[in-house]
């Protein structure tokens, strides 16, 4: 089954990748249990579940830990796993997860700048089709502008990266700090969170298409 073990990954700080994969996570437990682990050592999503209130998402089980001793753990017991993979420092671990899953998702900024940033990620995902060759990698735009067409720079640097790019991106929104913030995913704000919600879905469904 395709998207069963959903990494978030870019050596690129600050792209994303936590904000995606509680809520991808969320969204997944309409479909089946679900884990979320955390293998970034600032421990966002561990300190996010903490956070939550009890009624909140507490269908998701946060592993923290060695995250790939977790990785294996979880992938028994749970129908969905998602990872929150590490900025830059730990470029290793990265890689070593990306052998072991079966999607990745590399949330990037509309900019050629964070483009350009993203070509080592880009890097460790071949390195590990190597010896994973059923790994599904996608580019997904994050905290894109409405009504913001891409610029020439950014439309080259897109295709010089020459990965797949989800079709649907992900909007810049408040709802995405707000849920964070209270420690909810963008499912529990009701009417604040519709447009988000089913943006995630949307991702979900590209993703999960076998
Ligand atoms: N679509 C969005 N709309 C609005 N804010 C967003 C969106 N995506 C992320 N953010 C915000 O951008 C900041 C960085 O996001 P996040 O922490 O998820 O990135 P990250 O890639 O996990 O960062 P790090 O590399 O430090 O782990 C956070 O403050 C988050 O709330
Ligand atoms: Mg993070």
């Amino acid at each position: 089954m395709s998207g069963r073990l959903i990494a978030l990954a870019n050596l690129k700080g600050g792209c994303g990748k936590s904000t995606l994969a509680l809520n991808l996570a969320a969204g997944l437990t309409r479909r089946g249990k679900v884990a979320l682990v955390d293998a970034d050592p600032q421990g966002a999503l561990q300190h996010w579940s903490d956070w939550s209130p009890m009624e909140g998402d507490s269908q998701i089980s946060v592993f923290s830990g060695d995250p790939l001793e977790k990785l294996a753990q979880a992938a028994k017991t749970h129908a969905y796993v998602v990872v929150d993979c590490p900025p830059s420092l730990d470029m290793n671990l990265t890689g070593e997860l990306l052998e072991k899953v079966d999607t990745v998702l590399i949330p990037v900024l509309p900019s050629p700048l964070d483009l350009w940033a993203s070509a080592g990620t880009v890097e460790s995902v071949r390195k590990a089709r190597e010896v994973n060759p059923g790994l599904r990698p996608w580019l997904v735009l994050n905290q894109v502008e409405p009504g913001s067409a891409l610029s020439r720079a950014m439309s080259q640097a897109l295709a010089n990266l020459d990965l797949p790019v989800l079709r649907e991106g992900v909007r810049r929104r408040a709802a995405y700090r707000l849920a964070m913030l209270e420690g909810k995913s963008v499912y529990q704000l009701n009417a604040r969170g519709r447009d988000a919600v089913r943006e995630i879905e949307w991702i979900l469904e590209e993703v999960l298409r076998p």
